[in-house]
């Protein structure tokens, strides 16, 4: 069973007694690592009551703020809002109320993940108002075939994508399915079907579409692919596109409730969501050496099959 439910009360407990909650702590890192996802059925970052309000508002109020809304926080940048039709009053509320959602998922994973002293990136935040249920996207683009993320802009450099997700809807649960983590289904894809691209940036077989855009990295540093973000991203890509793996690879149906958060490796864990409405996530990108079990990275577990380091 890949999820692991922690009621409020059994993190209060971890929280306050020093050696045995962190033991118990460290645990839960472990499960996380590995490929579970952690579930607290009531959140342990509720959001303030009048942000709450005016984020499930969005679309009943006509605003056309209703693509994925996205928060910077290294530069307190809110992008993807409508600026063309919302107010500026609109656009502001939904700035502050994204910018205390983030710092407040921040606090408390630093004081959570205690294991990792902070060793992470605070990535981006976002807030996800459309029904996934029935949404016409490129198949790429699709969030409900399974895939891995991997950002087609933001290399990670073999850093660990760890989002915490909150479901904001006050009635309707949000619909996942989950495989088996990446060190399980790799072997599907890798060496064979997908070759490993090497660190001399000589792509062995991998065509010239993944040789360009090694290339092309090495022209634009901000934007360079190590051959592992490379790997990542076909790796996305290949599971969207296998129909056969769609369809026959070992699953589990995950409903989160109304008011729950969950964490995930997403780099890791396959996933895909086929039902719900208005989600907050806050992504981290934590450094693969603050791991509880460094081995459980999927860059340590493709440098072992690749035997060469890939970052
Ligand atoms: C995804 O990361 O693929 C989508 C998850 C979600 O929005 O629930
Ligand atoms: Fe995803």
């Amino acid at each position: 069973m890949p999820v692991h439910t922690i009621s409020l009360a059994e993190l209060g407990e971890a929280l306050k007694t020093a050696s045995e909650g962190s033991e118990r702590i460290h645990e839960w890192c472990k499960e996380l690592e590995r490929g579970g996802i952690l579930y607290f059925p009531e959140t342990p970052v509720p959001i303030p009551h009048q942000d709450l309000g005016f984020l499930l508002s969005v679309q009943q109020s006509g605003s056309r703020m209703h693509k994925n809304i996205a928060y910077k926080p290294d530069r307190d940048l809110l992008s993807g809002a409508d600026r063309g039709s919302a107010g500026t009053a609109e656009l502001k509320q939904m700035h502050g109320t994204m910018r205390r959602y983030s710092a407040a998922v921040d606090a408390f994973l630093g004081r959570f993940l205690e294991p990792y002293a902070r060793r992470w990136q605070l990535d981006y935040a976002s807030f996800r108002p459309i029904e996934e249920e029935g949404r016409n996207l490129p198949l790429r683009r699709r969030n409900d075939l399974l895939h891995t993320d991997a950002f087609p802009t933001r290399p990670t450099r073999g850093r660990r994508i760890l989002r915490f997700f909150h479901n904001i809807h006050p009635t309707r649960t949000r619909d996942w399915v989950v495989g088996e983590p990446f060190g399980r289904v790799v072997g599907r894809f890798a060496p064979n079907k997908l070759p490993i691209p090497r660190p001399d940036g000589v792509v062995k077989g991998a065509g010239k579409l993944a040789a360009r855009a090694i290339g092309l990295g090495m022209l634009m540093p901000q934007l360079k692919r190590t051959p592992y973000d490379e790997f990542m991203m076909q790796m996305h890509n290949a599971m969207k596109e296998d129909s056969e793996f769609q369809l026959g690879c070992a699953r589990e149906k995950v409903q989160f409730a109304p008011g729950s958060s969950w964490m995930v490796y997403t780099e890791t864990v396959p996933h895909a969501v086929l039902a719900g409405k208005f989600a907050l996530e806050q992504t981290f990108l934590v450094d693969a050496k603050a791991m509880v079990l460094p081995e459980s990275a999927p860059l340590k577990i493709l440098e072992a099959m690749a035997g060469t380091r890939l970052v």
